[in-house]
């Protein structure tokens, strides 16, 4: 992407909450004021939904006078506070299914959406996953989940990992709402995979399967190659920083959520 005088000046005067007309299209516009770190997990997480098979919009990262801002594609989606699903956070996984269920989605299909999204969630360590964090795109009446804001992933630095809430009644319960995805208790993934669906857990074992740590170091490689950040002058080259210690936390993250596979594969012999 180019960007032109014109563009630079629209860009640091961006209106946050309608799109900003640039030359080649609509962008929302958000200046990192903290770190570029976050412009490039943002970049990093767009490849990453696309690989997870989740939509997300686009985006570029613009360095001018040595501040960023993240131009994202603008895309026409309801997030869950406006389609009136804001009671989202705090609920199971079953109370998702049955609202989605009674404001007639396609539940099924969206179900599993979210489901993906938990997992990319859990493996790639973001720790921002509030409800205005995800919505639903329509169209040709299909909904379809999208996600965006990927400034906080590789938060692994948390003493908390998986999710769930389990007071021995309620399985299920906020497993996607942000304080309790941050909960170390591997076991409640267990209850969640043992009392839900198995659909869920063919699909989970599916990613898992690809996602080995040697995958996601080879994607943060494709994704360093395959970006720069835009600056007046041209382009930069992106490179990440902490790039081991992510591999290494990353790691550790995938080997727990493997290790409850495990278990539940060996409480069920249907699962190969
Ligand atoms: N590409 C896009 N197309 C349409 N709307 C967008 C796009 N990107 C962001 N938005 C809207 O702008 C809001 C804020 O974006 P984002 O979450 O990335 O920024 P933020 O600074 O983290 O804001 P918040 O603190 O609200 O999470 C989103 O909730 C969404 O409604
Ligand atoms: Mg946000």
């Amino acid at each position: 992407m180019h960007i032109t005088e014109k563009d630079i000046q629209i860009i640091q005067n961006y209106t946050r909450s309608n799109p900003n007309k640039l030359s080649n299209g609509y962008y929302y516009i958000k200046r990192l004021f903290l770190k570029p770190q976050f412009g490039i997990n943002e970049l990093i997480g767009y490849h990453l939904a696309c690989l997870f098979d989740l939509e997300t919009p686009l985006c570029h990262l613009v360095k001018i006078d040595n501040s960023y801002y993240l131009l994202s594609e603008y895309v026409e989606f309801k997030n869950m506070a406006s389609l009136g699903l804001n009671h989202i956070k705090n609920a199971s996984l079953y109370e998702i299914w049955r609202m989605l269920d009674k404001y007639h989605f396609n539940s099924q299909e969206l179900m599993f959406q979210i489901i993906k999204m938990y997992l990319f969630d859990f493996l790639f360590g973001n720790s921002d996953r509030n409800y205005t964090n995800y919505g639903i795109v329509t169209r040709h009446n299909k909904s379809n989940l999208i996600v965006y804001d990927h400034e906080y992933l590789f938060n692994y630095n948390r003493n908390v990992m998986i999710s769930s809430f389990y007071d021995g009644n309620q399985h299920y319960k906020n497993i996607l709402s942000n304080e309790n995805v941050l909960d170390n208790k591997k076991d409640n993934l267990e209850e969640f995979f043992r009392n839900s669906d198995k659909g869920y857990l063919f699909l989970c074992k599916h990613y898992l399967d690809i996602w080995t740590p040697d995958y996601f170091k080879e994607i943060l490689d494709e994704v360093e190659n395959s970006n720069v950040i835009i600056t007046v002058n041209g382009n930069i080259p992106l490179i990440i920083p902490n790039k081991e210690q992510i591999i290494k936390n990353y790691t550790d993250n995938y080997n727990l959520i493997i290790d409850c596979f495990e278990e539940c594969q060996h409480h069920d012999p249907g699962i190969k």
